[in-house]
């Protein structure tokens, strides 16, 4: 019997996540469904029980119910836990209940160190906004020598900072104040959604930078400003798939291969 998968959103028409899930359905030959569900921005939670009652498997969760798909959990994974972000992107029906996870940290790093060959460990990293993409992925980077969140409101970059272990030094910054190179930038503002170029100086970038944007679909001035100062660019696309295959893994118990998925959804473009 085919396992019915969904992705809840709103607006949800863009996502690329049926196309990714059903290349991994087929690669592993699982037979299961994935749609587009639109919830309405007062529904969420009633959309999720309908889907349960109706024997879905899981569901992905996207912009904007991260947050309330936390709250309507029964149980939540350990690294949701310990994230202290609240927020949730991957459901699993376990016998009724609701189980909640979130992909999102792991699927950064997996881009960042499978796919892109760049180790984390003992790196400077920088971390541009402190909203909520921000909070999803700093979990991932453990071990790195030193993390900085600069973001336009300096507290919300404080409260971000307050939350980081593992990591020997953690510091906020305005985008003024920034004033060296950094290993690793990842723009986490949402100022890609409308081309708006961020207050960051051209010396936070190098030749050995590996600029990270986690919007995907064109470049964005962030990308733009990294790769007219040498940086090495990478748009979000390998993080949507990488997400999305510990998504499946956890629901279908097998890893698909991502390269080639990655490769195909970028073809579509
Ligand atoms: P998301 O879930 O995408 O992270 P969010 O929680 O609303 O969305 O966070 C958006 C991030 O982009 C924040 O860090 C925000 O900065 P503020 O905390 O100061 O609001 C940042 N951002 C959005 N528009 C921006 C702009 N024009 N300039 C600089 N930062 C911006």
């Amino acid at each position: 019997m085919t396992d019915k998968y969904a992705v809840i959103g709103n607006p949800i028409s863009h996502s690329k996540s049926p196309l990714i899930h059903e290349a991994f359905a087929k690669q592993t030959n699982q037979d299961i469904s994935y749609e587009r569900i639109l919830a309405p921005l007062d529904g969420f939670e009633l959309t999720v029980r309908d889907l349960i009652a109706s024997g879905y498997k899981g569901a992905n969760v996207t912009v904007p119910f991260k947050f309330e798909a936390y709250k309507i959990c029964d149980s939540l994974s350990a690294r949701v836990i310990s994230s202290g972000s609240g927020a949730v992107n991957t459901l699993i029906n376990i016998h009724g209940k609701i189980h909640g996870d979130n992909t999102d940290g792991v699927g950064l790093r997996n881009d960042i160190e499978k796919n892109l060959k760049f180790l984390i460990a003992d790196k400077n990293i920088l971390i541009l906004g402190a909203g909520g993409a921000a909070y999803g992925v700093l979990n991932s980077l453990i071990g790195a020598k030193s993390i900085t969140i600069a973001n336009r409101t300096s507290e919300k970059a404080l409260q971000l900072v307050m939350s980081i272990s593992d990591v020997n030094e953690a510091r906020a910054k305005m985008f003024e104040e920034l004033d060296a190179p950094y290993d690793l930038i990842i723009n986490a503002t949402s100022t890609g959604l409308t081309d708006t170029a961020l207050p960051i100086p051209n010396i936070i970038f190098s030749k050995d930078c590996l600029a990270y944007d986690m919007m995907y679909g064109r470049e964005t001035p962030f990308m733009k400003q990294a790769r007219e100062n040498g940086a090495l660019v990478a748009d979000g696309l390998g993080m949507l798939v990488e997400q999305a295959a510990e998504a499946f893994y956890l629901w279908c118990g097998v890893r698909p291969e991502t390269q080639s998925v990655i490769q195909q959804i970028r073809n579509l473009a």
